[in-house]
C-alpha cells in the first residue's frame, strides 16, 4: 500500500514508537499517580516525560499546563466548553473541522452562546484582521485551525493571537493538521488542541490540550485524579483538573517516543520533506487536464483535488483498488471548509503525505491519476 492519508492518522509510525508502546505495556502498566508504590510512580514519571517532550515541541515552558486526551476532539471540547458561558459570543474560522463547529453549534442550539463565522475567500484564505472585525464586546473566544484539513492552507496564528489579545478575548488553535508538520509556537495562544496520532506519529488514543497559565477551565468531566482525594470537588491544579480517570499510559509513552523522533529528526527537516512532496505532486497535476486543485498553499502535507466528471469517492476507490493508493474522499468532517471552497456538493479527494513517503510514491500517484483521467 502507498499510504497518503496522514491527515487522518499516521499509519506508519517510527520503530521507537512501536517499541515504547510494547515496553510501556510490559513494564509501566501500573496506574500512574494512584499509589505510592514504585510501579505507579514510574508510570507517572513516564507520563511527565512525555508531557515535557510535547511542550518542547510547541515551545511551552509549563508542562503541567498540558493535559493528555485520547484525541484532538476531546481537547477542543474541553477547551471550548471550559471557557464559554451563557451569553458569550465566539468567533470561529470558516475553515473549521466539525470537531470545532459541532461543539459550538451544540452550545448555540441550547441558546447559550452566539457565534460569528469568518468567511474565507474561494481559495480558503483568511486574513488576521477578519477575526477582529468579527468580534464584538461579548466575544470571549476566537477559534482557528492552524492548517486546513481539507486544502492545507496555513493561517497566521501568531498575528491572529496578538490581535485577539488586544481585544481581551481568548485564542484557541486547532493544531490537528500542523502538529509535527510545521513548527508551532504556543506564545500567542491560550488553548492549543493537538492529536498525537496524526503527524506527530504517536499511537491512536493520544492527543491533548495546552491551557495557558492563569486560565481556569470549567470541567466537562469530573472524577478521580489521584490528588486531593479528600475533596468532593475537582482540584484546581493542572493537569489533574482536566485529566480524570486512568490515563492511557502506553499511548502517552508512545507519543513521548514520537516526540523524541521528531525532535531528533528536526521539525524543519520533516517540514521541508513534506513541502517538497506536496510541491512535486502539485506541479505534476498542473500539467494534467481535467484536474481542479483546491487551496493555494504547499506549507503542509495536504493536497485536495477533483477530476472533472468523476465522483471523488470513485477516484479514491479506484486509486485504492487498482493502484493500492490510500487517500480520503468526501467532506473530511469539515462542512464549513467545503462550503467555503465550493465543494459541499461534490466533496474532493485528499492526498496527505508523511515523513515516510518518497518522491517515487508521489510519481506513482501522478501516473495513477493520469491513468484515471484517460480510462
Ligand atoms: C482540523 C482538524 N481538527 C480536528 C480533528 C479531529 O482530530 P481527532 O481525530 O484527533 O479527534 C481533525 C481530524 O482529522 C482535523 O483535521
Amino acid at each position: 500500500m502507498v499510504y497518503f492519508d496522514y491527515a487522518a492518522t499516521s499509519f506508519i509510525k517510527p520503530d521507537c514508537v512501536y517499541r515504547s508502546v510494547y515496553e510501556a505495556m510490559c513494564y509501566n502498566s501500573a496506574n500512574p499517580g494512584r499509589g505510592g508504590h514504585f510501579a505507579s510512580v514510574q508510570a507517572a514519571e513516564k507520563i511527565y516525560e512525555a508531557r515535557e517532550k510535547i511542550c518542547k515541541l510547541f515551545q511551552i515552558a509549563t508542562p503541567e499546563r498540558l493535559a493528555f486526551f485520547p484525541n484532538t476532539t476531546q481537547g477542543l471540547n474541553v477547551g471550548i466548553k471550559g471557557v464559554l458561558n451563557h451569553g458569550d459570543h465566539v468567533v470561529i474560522s470558516g475553515m473549521e473541522h466539525n470537531s470545532v463547529a459541532r461543539p459550538i453549534e451544540a452550545l448555540k442550539h441550547k441558546g447559550l452562546i452566539t457565534c460569528t463565522i469568518v468567511k474565507p475567500d474561494k481559495d480558503g484564505n483568511m486574513e488576521p484582521e477578519q477575526f477582529v472585525k468579527a468580534m464584538n464586546h461579548n466575544t470571549k473566544l476566537v477559534v482557528c485551525s492552524h492548517a486546513s484539513n481539507v486544502c492545507g492552507n496555513v493561517y497566521d496564528i501568531a498575528s491572529i493571537g496578538r490581535l485577539v489579545h488586544q481585544k481581551e478575548a481568548y485564542f484557541m488553535v486547532d493544531a490537528a493538521q500542523s502538529a509535527g508538520v510545521i513548527p508551532i509556537c504556543a506564545d500567542d495562544v491560550d488553548l492549543l488542541a493537538f492529536p498525537g496520532h496524526k503527524s506527530l506519529y504517536g499511537p491512536q488514543g493520544s492527543g491533548g490540550l495546552y491551557v495557558r497559565e492563569g486560565i481556569r477551565l470549567q470541567t466537562i468531566t469530573e472524577g478521580g485524579t489521584g490528588s486531593s482525594s479528600e475533596l468532593l470537588t475537582q482540584p484546581d491544579e493542572m493537569p489533574d483538573r482536566l485529566e480524570s480517570g486512568t490515563q492511557n499510559v502506553p499511548a502517552i509513552v508512545g507519543l513521548g517516543a514520537a516526540a523524541d523522533f521528531i525532535l531528533d529528526k528536526g521539525i524543519d527537516t520533516i517540514s521541508n520533506h513534506d513541502k517538497a512532496l506536496c510541491t512535486r505532486f502539485k506541479n505534476g497535476i498542473l500539467n494534467m487536464p481535467k484536474i481542479t486543485v483546491y487551496g493555494n498553499d504547499t506549507s503542509v502535507n495536504v493536497v485536495a483535488l477533483n477530476i472533472d466528471d468523476m465522483d471523488c469517492v470513485e477516484v479514491s476507490e479506484r486509486l485504492d483498488k487498482e493502484f493500492g493508493i490510500a487517500t480520503r474522499s468526501g467532506l473530511h468532517c469539515a462542512v464549513l471548509a467545503h462550503k467555503a471552497l465550493g465543494t459541499l456538493g461534490t466533496g474532493c479527494v485528499r492526498f496527505s503525505f508523511g515523513c515516510f513517503n518518497t518522491t517515487k510514491e508521489v510519481d506513482y500517484a501522478l501516473d495513477a491519476l493520469y491513468y484515471l483521467i484517460n480510462h
